[in-house]
């Protein structure tokens, strides 16, 4: 968790570890089934062995013959193990994966071809709306959720109110349900990467292609808070960039489910989670939440997009949180020294600790992005008369400069002192030397 760069421990992201070959038809049968041999799930379990090229069709064959002599009751797997067709382990991930695609049964009107992904609330899987044929992406959300009466609510009416948002820098919500005990959400399916696979990729992202990515989720932002929505949850496994540079803005609405130190503290020991990017007012758990704190998430996004690393690193969520809250922010040209000073700027108004002093709306922060894209200065990030002060302070300290330093200037009047200072030690030591020097 201290290092954000690629970390081989983090889930794949992709969900590449899904079984190959797109669609399954598990049939919703559990893998162990077993009915006289010849169960759903036997049929399943050995097509899918072969499939994925565990074992040949003859050998499954000859298992399913054995089986057939054995008494009911007994699994196509117990002796696919026990011919050393494969190993427990093999059985045991196929197993995994087949559970995964179970809920496939469940919803009604929609076939589930693979999984997309899990975030820290649910598997996120991509389907076919088998009424429109088309793609859609849909998020479920796991039995724990369903005994949550209060959670399930807000789930719907979030969902429900967030279908009014539209917005191409958004995606789309189409529908919420519930099918056996559990419930999803079906949005706009977004074929690309997230941003947070593209740092995974590129460690890290260059500065105009960065501020083109921000200045889309900023668009989305703008359109989101106009419609009364805070997202609480902005992050690079949120922001999704499709196959035409679209950039998607995701989970809208849905973090509001569940309390941001809730979901802070789910993401705890992954390598890229919340706590990376919670704005210090979520992470005391402040009640009335603004805009600004999606304009912090982002602006923590833009930090480890364009620097390759987040904004605080600490072993623990809480470390991090506690971090966010008190601990000053190394200026993003002190890491890259290539980025320029008015990005810079932004991403530390973005961040300022205080809302206050953060950019009042994604209007005035789409300004400011637009201006540096077009190589201007930011008209509205300027540093603070106090931030000019500590920041020229802490350059006295210190024996390394720190970049946000560079970009300001001393107050006049601790130069001449310094020269007075220097100037007399230097004649305070030649009239030692000459002094020495004429008694020999
Ligand atoms: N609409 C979508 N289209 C394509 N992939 C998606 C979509 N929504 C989510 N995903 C994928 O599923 C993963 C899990 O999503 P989610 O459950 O929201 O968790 P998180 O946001 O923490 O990653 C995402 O990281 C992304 O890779
Ligand atoms: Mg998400």
């Amino acid at each position: 968790m201290t290092d954000p760069t690629p970390n081989p421990n983090i889930p794949d992201p992709s969900g590449q570890s899904g079984l190959p070959g797109g669609s399954f038809s598990s049939g919703g049968a559990s893998p162990g089934d077993s009915a006289a041999g010849r169960s759903s799930g036997d049929t399943v379990v050995g097509r899918v062995v072969v499939e994925r090229g565990l074992a040949t069709s003859d050998e499954v064959d000859k298992c399913r013959e054995l089986l057939k002599r054995l008494p009911p009751g007994s699994r196509l797997s117990d002796i696919l193990i026990q011919k050393e067709v494969i190993t427990r382990r093999q059985f045991a991930r196929v197993q995994r994966e087949l559970e995964s695609t179970r809920p496939q049964k469940a919803i009604p009107g929609f076939k589930l071809m693979q999984k997309l992904g899990e975030g820290a609330m649910a598997e996120v899987f991509l389907a076919k709306q088998l009424s429109l044929d088309r793609l859609v992406a849909i998020k479920i959300l796991p039995h724990k959720f369903s005994s949550d009466q209060k959670f399930i609510e807000r789930f719907y009416k979030e969902g429900k109110a967030v279908a009014r948002l539209n917005d191409q820098n958004i995606v789309g919500a189409l529908d919420v349900g519930q099918a056996g005990e559990r419930h999803y959400f079906v949005m706009e399916y977004v074929d690309g990467e997230t941003v947070h696979d593209r740092i995974l990729r590129k460690r890290r992202i260059t500065e105009k292609e960065s501020i083109e990515i921000v200045i889309q989720v900023a668009k989305a932002l703008k359109h989101a808070h106009q419609m009364g929505f805070i997202h609480r949850d902005i992050k690079p496994k949120n922001i999704m960039i499709n196959k035409a540079e679209v950039v998607k803005l995701a989970d809208l609405g849905l973090a509001r489910a569940l309390s941001d130190r809730e979901t802070a503290h789910a993401e705890a020991g992954k390598a890229f989670g919340t706590p990376y990017y919670i704005s210090p007012e979520q992470a005391r758990g402040t009640l009335t939440i603004g805009p600004s704190a999606d304009i912090y998430g982002l602006g923590a996004t833009f930090y480890h997009m364009i620097t390759g690393r987040v904004p605080f690193e600490g072993k623990t969520a809480t470390e991090v949180m506690q971090k966010q809250i008190r601990e000053a922010l190394v200026p993003p040209d002190h890491l890259v020294p290539e980025i320029s000073s008015g990005v810079a700027l932004i991403i530390e108004m973005m961040m300022a600790k205080d809302p206050r002093d953060r950019y009042q709306s994604a209007v005035q922060l789409l300004e400011d992005l637009e201006s540096a894209h077009d190589g201007h200065d930011p008209i509205h990030a300027r540093p603070s008369d106090s931030q000019v002060s500590s920041l020229a302070k802490s350059s006295f300290d210190s024996s390394e400069t720190p970049a946000a330093v560079r970009r300001y200037e001393s107050p006049p009047s601790a130069i001449p002192w310094k020269f007075i200072l220097l100037g007399a030690l230097l004649l305070g030591s030649l009239l030692f030397n000459v002094f020495f020097f004429m008694r020999r």
